[in-house]
């Protein structure tokens, strides 16, 4: 998805904290990117590629000193990938980045024409620059032009803004696009996430839809959506720089598998300590007597294992919804519902509108977020953090694991407070979680079994992954992480299905991963195995030690550490994370930064 940085303080190198800014933002996926710059006039410079590119253009231009500028990578949503679509664009006395759709530009762009405005690419943000233009030579005021440009656009943006009428200020509009204003005695640094601000701040400011704001080098005012100057809390970020760095690792995703154990244990210590947290940290959810879990990929995933454990734990009926069907998608609510989202960023465009449209209907909502204050964390009725600090690579993983985690202890609780459960089962319970950080960590030490498997797949066309009930859920996660990192493609299925069809996609040596956690279905998916294998396929087993004890499986195999089945849930997606990691580094791939995604889905 894009990303902006704007600057507007003391005099200093800005192309460089511009550029320094893009290339935290690279994370987020993109394919172009530029920045503004104001010297004696704006200067303008924009390259497709990585930042990298752009930066050798930078350097050759020898910037002096300034004390304001706008940057952008681009996410292509209109237009082709190439220098002219690439954003800033100026358009008369306004020089602009947009993260975000507007949805009726084409409309916009024909009326702006028919008064004389010319074109030179075919994106929405070159007509919103147009238009502001426009509204501010009606207005003869750039307040009153913004707030009337807001009622005017249909979408999502997060805009920086600076007009040549005004060269200490720079502009801030933001609506539903993610937007974070960092500010400091003599700078204001504003980007798209917290990562980019740390560098020079620690305290921020966040925009609520429809408000924009105004900054000078030492000064910053906000104001609502009529113009009307209004006060906002300043917020301090609990985050040092070295969380989002790289450190001694090769690969962000790597770093992130291996804190797994460590962020857990913050989870663990917020909800899962002992009766008294898992009470008090979690809102009492007795009286929902239906759930609906709503989210985008890994996430959505991670909501198919909660719908297991609250449906097993805490005897409620859950449906889980992918954001971008439930939106449009005929809903029937009652009184006694909840909606659950779940959401590293809190940013994701299809998970908010599914959020706007339960909100609307007067149902209840609950946020599983990550990124602290973001706006599903905000626009929820209840919001449960998943303590995993920030997360880099594209490809979830110590979110995914805590998401998880995280409905667990919402299952515990529920199955606790509606006296679903025993409690000496929910302390036993509470007790097993302790040694699991210590388990993942004994996972994470059996890299060669991974590299292994690894080897084995690594120039595969197509992997199957398979499994039953939960640990289908489970298969879906895996399959999602070697296709997006690894480029192979996989395929999962629920194992009783693979004789209504699929299973005639199995030839001889057809890789098959089957997970097994669930003892009440282990002798059928191991009938499933069996039929694989009778076809030639080569299967690939990840179940636990009991099972394992149990039906001595004769497949290679991963066998989990002992532990309760419940718990074997969340130990079985380590290994697949780190299969598709050994994979995808084997062949080449950029694990942190697969093509053609992006870490934050903030466009439909
Ligand atoms: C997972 O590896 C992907 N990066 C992607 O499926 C992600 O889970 C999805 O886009 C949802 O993102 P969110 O959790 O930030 O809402």
């Amino acid at each position: 998805m894009c990303g902006i940085v704007g600057y507007i303080g003391k005099k200093t190198n800005v192309d460089q904290v511009l550029i320094d800014g893009l290339k935290t933002l690279e994370y987020r996926g993109y394919d172009s990117a530029g920045i503004a710059i104001l010297e004696d006039e704006v200067k303008i410079i924009k390259e497709v590629g990585k930042v990298a590119n752009l930066e050798a253009i930078v350097k050759k231009e020898n910037f002096h000193e300034a004390s304001k500028g706008i940057a952008h990578t681009r996410w292509a949503t209109h237009g082709h990938v190439d220098k002219v679509n690439a954003h800033p664009f100026k358009v008369g006395e306004v020089t602009l980045v947009h993260n975000g759709i507007i949805e009726n530009f084409e409309t916009l762009k024909k009326d702006l024409m028919s008064s004389g405005y010319e074109f030179k690419s075919s994106t929405d943000t070159e007509v919103v620059a147009a238009l502001i233009d426009s509204l501010i030579k009606k207005h003869n005021d750039i307040s009153k032009a913004i707030c009337e440009a807001e009622d005017i656009l249909i979408g999502s943006y997060a805009l920086l803004i600076m007009v040549d009428r005004d060269i200490d200020s720079l502009y801030v509009v933001r609506k539903d696009s993610p937007l974070i204003i960092g500010v400091a005695d003599d700078k204001n640094v504003v980007a798209s996430d917290i990562n980019v601000i740390l560098k020079y701040t620690n305290k921020y400011i966040l925009l609520d839809n429809y408000e924009n704001a105004k900054l000078t080098k030492d000064k910053w005012t906000i104001f609502d959506k009529n113009g009307k100057e209004m006060n906002k809390k300043v917020l301090t970020i609990d985050m040092k720089s070295e969380d989002i760095s790289k450190g001694v690792y090769e690969d962000y995703m790597l770093k992130e598998i291996e804190e797994e154990p460590i962020v857990l244990q913050d989870n663990i210590d917020v909800y899962l300590k002992d009766e008294e947290t898992l009470l008090k940290n979690i809102p009492d959810l007795t009286k929902f007597k239906k759930i609906f879990i709503v989210a985008c990929g890994s996430a959505m995933h991670a909501g198919l294992v909660g719908k297991h454990f609250l449906e097993e734990y805490a005897d409620t009926e859950v449906v889980v919804e992918v954001a971008s069907e439930f939106r449009y998608k005929k809903n029937f609510f009652s009184k006694n519902d909840l909606v659950i989202l779940i959401s590293q960023s809190g940013e994701t465009a299809d998970t908010i509108a599914a959020l706007r449209l339960a909100k609307a209907q007067g149902v209840k909502t609950m946020a599983i977020v990550n990124a602290i204050n973001s706006t599903i964390a905000r626009d929820s009725d209840y919001v449960l953090y998943t303590y995993a600090k920030t997360e880099i690579a594209v490809a979830t993983t110590k979110a995914y694991l805590l998401q998880v985690v995280t409905l667990l202890a919402i299952a515990l609780n529920k199955g606790l407070t509606s006296k679903k459960l025993e409690r000496s089962f929910v302390l036993e319970k509470l007790k097993e979680i302790k040694e699991i950080p210590a388990k993942i960590n004994s996972l994470l030490s059996r890299m060669d079994e991974y590299n292994k498997v690894a080897e084995e797949i690594k120039d595969e066309e197509d992997i199957f992954f398979i499994g039953r009930k939960v640990d289908y859920s489970l298969a879906m996660e895996g399959s999602l992480k070697l296709k997006e990192i690894s480029y192979i493609h996989s395929d999962t299925y629920q194992a009783g299905e693979l004789k209504h069809g699929t299973i005639s996609l199995i030839e001889n040596g057809t890789k098959v991963f089957a997970i097994i956690t669930d003892s009440s279905i282990a002798s059928k998916t191991l009938s499933n195995m069996e039929e694989v294998k009778a076809r030639g396929g080569k299967i690939i087993l990840i179940t636990t030690s009991e099972l394992d004890d149990e039906y001595d499986f004769n497949y290679e195999k991963i066998v989990l550490p002992k532990t309760s089945e419940m718990l074997s849930v969340i130990l079985a997606v380590i290994p697949l994370q780190l299969i598709a990691y050994r994979t995808a580094k084997m062949r080449g791939c950029n694990v942190d930064q697969p093509r053609n995604l992006a870490k934050s889905v903030t466009v439909e």
